[in-house]
């Protein structure tokens, strides 16, 4: 059963999604991809592997999270983070992100690698944006400006499902369109400037002495399997699993598929 809970931790509101026992030994930590939310991990959550607790906050400024008042970085979901394990006791834990999320974990194993056990980087980049990039993000801050959350969601989703799931299944379309629409323009548009200016984690990839299962959709465009391979290449204990039929969102796209990749993992830790 997946429990939904709303505290206030360091000063802000939030939102985060769990299941598996509160007592389990093992806790793993899911960051969320741009511009969705928590809910997006819904399929992990209901599928938890016994003697394991999983935990998926809305990160800062999305769903039922609250933002920061100053401006925006990407370092702020890794404080975030830290005061969310320190509120949920939580000393030791794998942490996994899917785009944006992957990014966030980068930034958090800058913050304090101590409490990592593992990580699971599905769909992302280590590298900061190009210049053409950056010009994009203007793009896309002007269309929610001009539009609302809703121009985002028009712009992002035939990129974030790959054509296989977008003909196969055009139910999902619609709710990754509802898990997009739960969020504010305001937040939305705080968290493309987080996006734009994160710095490159590439060099941090060799200095990473823990397990790293890496996982793409072999349709994926934003984040291609050229640039996990990569990643998975420069990482010192890494696995790649390259999932078939799935673009950027391969959790919700091929969920039997990501779960087969990541239990035998986890449960090798
Ligand atoms: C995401 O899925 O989180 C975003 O597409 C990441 C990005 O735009 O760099």
């Amino acid at each position: 059963m997946v429990r939904e809970q709303i505290s206030a931790i360091g000063g802000r509101t939030t939102r985060w999604l769990e299941s598996g026992g509160t007592n389990a030994g093992r806790a793993l930590v899911w960051l969320h991809a741009f511009p969705l939310g928590a809910d997006m991990w819904r399929p992990q959550l209901e599928t938890v592997p016994d003697g394991w607790r999983m935990i998926a906050p809305d990160l800062a400024g999305f769903g039922g999270s609250t933002d920061h008042a100053d401006h925006p970085s990407i370092d702020d979901f890794a404080h975030d983070l830290d005061n969310f394990a320190h509120h949920l006791g939580l000393r030791h834990f794998v942490l996994g992100g899917l785009s944006m999320g992957g990014y966030a974990v980068f930034a958090y194993l800058r913050l304090n690698p101590s409490r990592v056990k593992g990580i699971v980087l599905a769909d992302t980049k280590s590298g900061a944006d190009t210049p053409q990039a950056r010009e994009g993000r203007q793009k896309m801050l002007d269309l929610v400006a001009a539009k609302g959350v809703a121009g985002v969601a028009d712009e992002m989703l035939p990129k974030l499902l790959g054509a296989s799931t977008q003909r196969a299944n055009p139910a999902l379309t619609a709710h990754v369109r509802a898990i997009i629409d739960a969020n504010s323009a305001e937040g939305v548009s705080r968290s493309i400037q987080r996006l734009r200016d994160r710095p490159d984690s590439t060099p941090l990839l060799s200095r990473l002495a823990i397990p790293a299962l890496v996982i793409v959709g072999e349709e994926d465009g934003i984040t291609p399997v050229a640039d996990a391979r990569a990643m998975s290449n420069a990482l010192p204990e890494s696995m790649l699993a390259v999932v078939p039929d799935a673009g950027h969102l391969t959790n919700l796209e091929a969920p039997e598929a990501f779960a087969a990749a990541l239990k035998p993992w986890l449960a090798a830790l």
